[in-house]
């Protein structure tokens, strides 16, 4: 049979931080019997503690613009977006929405990226939604640099679909500027060699996680049914779009 329990075996990590703050308490009224130090004691709790909510405060908002410049390292310097090896989105002018969604999305691996998960994983919550604020309101000119021949078969596509293949006018969900709404992302001024590697890939990269429902769902019928040419133009088309 089990002896019955003390205290000392029940000793939770809650009643560790009780007997810590005892002992703090102990420590504090001994500090407050020596009379000559009390008022320092006092002041510098005082100042102390208040010094230390700004240092916080600061702290937060230098991590962030720590991470927006770690961020343009490869977003570009405006967030514009960059043609290296392989493209970089524009994140510049976006949703706010759309790249928390993302950013969730990367570290809940319903989007498949290593590079981007490696990023986003160690992001809190706040500092998402204050970077997807921040790169919001950015506003370069698209970088171009689309074979321009391509652009008004694009438009059409973009404007009108292809009502004969099924395929929906873009514009009804992404807006007649192309600029997004909510979790539907602005394409205006996105990379012409992104959005190809996108929607040519769309299944393999996104939607990943079974057991997570996400938005990547809307958007795979209109992918799939997108031929190479189409993609070409309508990525053309956006590419260039302010
Ligand atoms: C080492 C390079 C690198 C760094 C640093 C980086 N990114 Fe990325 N990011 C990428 C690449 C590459 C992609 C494209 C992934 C793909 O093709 O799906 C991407 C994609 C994204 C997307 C998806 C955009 C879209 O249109 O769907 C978001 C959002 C994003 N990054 C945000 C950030 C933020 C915020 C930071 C800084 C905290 C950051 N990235 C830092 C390389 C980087
Ligand atoms: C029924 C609504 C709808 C229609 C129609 C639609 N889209 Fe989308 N699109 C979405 C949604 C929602 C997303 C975000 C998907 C996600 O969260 O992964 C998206 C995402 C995208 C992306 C990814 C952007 C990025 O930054 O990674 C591209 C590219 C895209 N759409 C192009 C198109 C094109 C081109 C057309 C027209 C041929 C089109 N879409 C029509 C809803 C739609």
């Amino acid at each position: 049979m089990r002896a019955p329990q003390t205290g000392n075996e029940a000793i939770s990590p809650q009643h560790t931080r009780q007997a810590t703050i005892v002992s703090a308490l102990r420590l504090w009224r001994r500090l407050l019997t020596v009379r000559s130090t009390f008022p320092i004691a006092i002041l510098c709790v005082v100042f102390g503690l208040s010094a230390r909510a700004e240092d916080a405060e600061n702290a937060s908002q230098s991590s962030v613009q720590a991470k927006i410049s770690y961020c343009k390292d490869c977003h570009g310097p405006s967030a514009q977006g960059y043609r290296g090896y392989f493209p970089i989105p524009r994140l510049a002018g976006q949703q706010p929405e759309y790249l928390e969604n993302q950013l969730r999305a990367f570290i809940e691996h319903r989007r498949t990226n290593n590079i981007m998960f490696n990023v986003a994983h160690t992001l809190s919550p706040s500092v998402i939604a204050a970077l997807a604020a921040e790169f919001s309101k950015f506003n370069p000119k698209p970088i171009g640099g689309a074979p321009q021949q391509l652009a008004a078969a694009g438009k059409k596509i973009f404007e009108d679909g292809a009502p004969d293949e099924n395929i929906a006018a873009c514009a009804a969900c992404h807006g007649p500027d192309a600029t997004g709404s909510g979790e539907i992302p602005r394409l205006a001024g996105q990379l012409y060699p992104y959005v190809i590697s996108k929607l040519t890939n769309w299944d393999k990269e996104r939607g990943r996680n079974p057991t997570i429902r996400d938005t990547s769902a809307i958007m795979s019928p209109v992918a799939h049914s997108l031929s190479k040419s189409q993609v070409e133009a309508v990525a053309a088309f956006v590419s260039d779009l302010k």
